[in-house]
């Protein structure tokens, strides 16, 4: 079997062939909506909704030819999420209309786009709705500001810790690790900034909003039920045995 056939086998076999009939006619589509910027892309190139989710359908297909380049992966993510004007988008307009902040001091996030391979997300913050450390299992992430400014925390597992401990919750029992982790990465985002996390680096991150901030988010592979995210509490109040950049923390 090839390997575009595997991939269409894969899909199939977790989609359902009811789904993938209606993914199909959506591809079509966005083809044909492509078709509006005559097939000649470049950087400047502007892209409406359904040319960025085309372009991105195909570059997330690269996830199944291993070894799969994360770093250059998420660089084309980022340069595609660069070529969109998403206020401009009709379907992302209308939740900025509709917006209402429901949850209080939590973001409010909106599915844009979800399929196997990758998501598209969106999330508004309230200034202050902080996000603590955690990570996205086995994902890469690229994170494009659309609006205001947040200051961005990413890590690195750099090593184990020997020693847990037990702890109690609702009647259930935990054990807590430890773990020292290497901050790559610590920048206020502001619109049109793009934060990369992949697998193997910063992956593990944290968010604290400035003011109101929207964000849109690109996920590879998509969240699946199985997706089991950790969070982390992490001592921010100094370096682990004054080893720069690096921080203690328990999950
Ligand atoms: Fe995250």
């Amino acid at each position: 079997m090839d390997d575009y056939k595997r991939r269409d086998f894969i899909k199939l076999s977790a989609l359902g062939f009811a789904s993938i009939a209606l993914q199909l006619n959506s591809v079509t589509s966005y083809a044909q909506m492509a078709n509006g910027h005559l097939g000649k892309w470049d950087a400047n190139t502007k892209l409406n909704w359904d040319a960025f989710l085309e372009k991105l359908s195909k570059l997330a297909k690269t996830q199944h030819e291993l070894p799969w380049d994360q770093k250059e992966y998420t660089q084309k993510v980022k340069k595609l999420l660069l070529q969109c004007d998403f206020p401009e988008f009709k379907n992302v307009k209308k939740e900025f209309d509709n917006y209402e902040n429901r949850i209080p001091n939590w973001f409010e996030s909106t599915s844009l786009h979800n399929e196997v391979d990758f998501q598209v997300s969106l999330f508004q913050f309230e200034k202050g709705e902080y996000i603590s450390h955690h990570d996205h299992p086995d994902m890469t992430g690229v994170i494009n500001v659309v609006s205001g400014n947040a200051l961005l925390k990413n890590y690195t597992i750099e090593e184990q810790l020997k020693g847990s401990r037990k702890v109690l919750k609702n009647g259930r029992e935990y054990l807590k690790k430890r773990c020292l982790l290497k901050e790559i990465e610590n920048e206020v985002c502001k619109a049109r900034d793009v934060s990369i996390l992949t697998a193997h680096e910063g992956n593990i991150h944290s968010l604290m909003p400035n003011e109101y901030t929207q964000l849109v988010d690109v996920f590879t592979p998509s969240y699946k039920r199985t997706t089991n995210s950790k969070w982390y509490k992490v001592n921010e109040d100094g370096f682990y045995q004054n080893r720069k950049n690096i921080f203690e923390a328990e999950y």
